[in-house]
């Protein structure tokens, strides 16, 4: 509910700024410049925090700079590691985003490869809800999965349909050949297709039938934890796949992964084993800088001042925003 959200925001944004200030053990003083969040997002949340921003700097006569939030996600593995090796092979997965971007020079993103439906966020929350498991999906079914029979299903990897294959593939022309470049999209409604499919089967429903009901309760506990980890399986396996494919074939000296996703351990452990096998070294998050912070921004602001960024505070939320 986005105004609720926007409202929240209102009521809220002075204390945690305030908190923020108090931890950090510094005053109003102590602040050279805001970083703030531009987009992508919701508009009404973030014109809050633009319009807060703005404001604190122009009282305070300090500069503003404008974040995109996944320069945010790429820039919190900065801040946790250093800069990486470069060029590095970064995957962005959230709720919002599951895209993978090629980092050459410091602070210089370029996309190449995407979601073309669900991110992988959005799937770990529709399969929870379907579940019955609540928001957000990816902790508890990260935590359930361990207890489940990872093969007990045969979910499908996410193919492409023939349409998606014939859509030019702008974002990495003439880094990667264009075979690759569309394997190293990604798409994830057919998994939560198939999921979907499964529970209504449980519960004697036609797949066909228009039915918001709740059908959780025709599974078995272990179904439950069967699906969460059969489930996870394939995720983590296309994320994996697809982003070293494109390492491999880019040259990538390193591999990131960053963005609430991130904070999966299957991920975190088969990313890990696999940059062992290929002599690639991989670089995640703490969990605390995996999801949502703001640290992140504040670190991605920080880049773009200290590359010499004299912006105007002539800028506006936006809904989406390319990087
Ligand atoms: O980056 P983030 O905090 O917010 C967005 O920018 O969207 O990511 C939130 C997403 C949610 O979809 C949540 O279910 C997922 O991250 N998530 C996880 C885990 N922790 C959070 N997904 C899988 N495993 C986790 N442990
Ligand atoms: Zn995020």
């Amino acid at each position: 509910m986005p105004e609720l959200a926007s409202r929240q925001h209102v009521r809220d944004i002075c204390g945690v700024v305030e908190a923020a200030l108090t931890q950090g053990e510094v005053s109003k003083d102590d602040v050279g410049a805001v970083a703030v969040t531009q987009g992508p997002g919701l508009v009404g949340s973030l014109l809050v925090g633009v319009s807060f921003a703005k404001t604190f700097a122009w009282a305070r006569g300090i500069p503003v700079v404008p974040v995109h939030h996944l320069a945010g996600h790429i820039e919190s593995l900065v801040l946790a590691h250093g800069e990486l090796p470069l060029p590095a092979a970064v995957l962005v997965v959230s709720g919002g985003h599951t895209s993978l971007f090629l980092v050459s020079q410091p602070g210089a993103y370029r996309l190449i490869g995407r979601t073309r439906d669900d991110a992988a966020g959005e799937a770990y929350d529709k399969v929870a809800k379907l579940l019955g498991l609540g928001y957000p999906g990816g902790p508890v079914i990260d935590r359930l999965a361990r207890e489940g029979n990872d093969r007990a299903w045969d979910f499908p990897t996410a193919r492409l349909t023939h349409a998606d294959r014939n859509v030019p593939h702008a974002t990495s022309a003439g880094l990667l050949p264009p075979d690759v470049a569309r394997r190293v999209d990604f798409s994830f409604s057919g998994l939560k297709t198939a999921v979907l499919r499964l529970v209504r089967e449980r519960a004697g429903v036609s797949v066909s039938e228009k039915s918001h009901a709740d059908h959780a309760s025709a599974l078995s506990d272990q179904d439950i934890v069967d699906v969460c980890a059969s489930f996870q399986r394939v995720v983590v396996e296309v994320l994996v796949d697809r982003t070293f494919e494109a390492a491999r074939w880019l040259g990538a000296r390193s591999v990131g992964i960053a963005g609430g996703v991130s904070a999966n351990s299957r991920l975190r452990q088969e990313a890990a084993a696999r940059g062992e096998r290929l002599g690639i070294p991989v670089f995640v998050p703490p969990l605390a800088l995996s999801t949502d912070n703001a640290a992140m921004i504040g670190a991605a602001g920080f880049r773009r001042l200290a590359a010499g960024y004299t912006g105007t505070r002539d800028f506006n939320a936006a809904a989406s925003l390319d990087l």
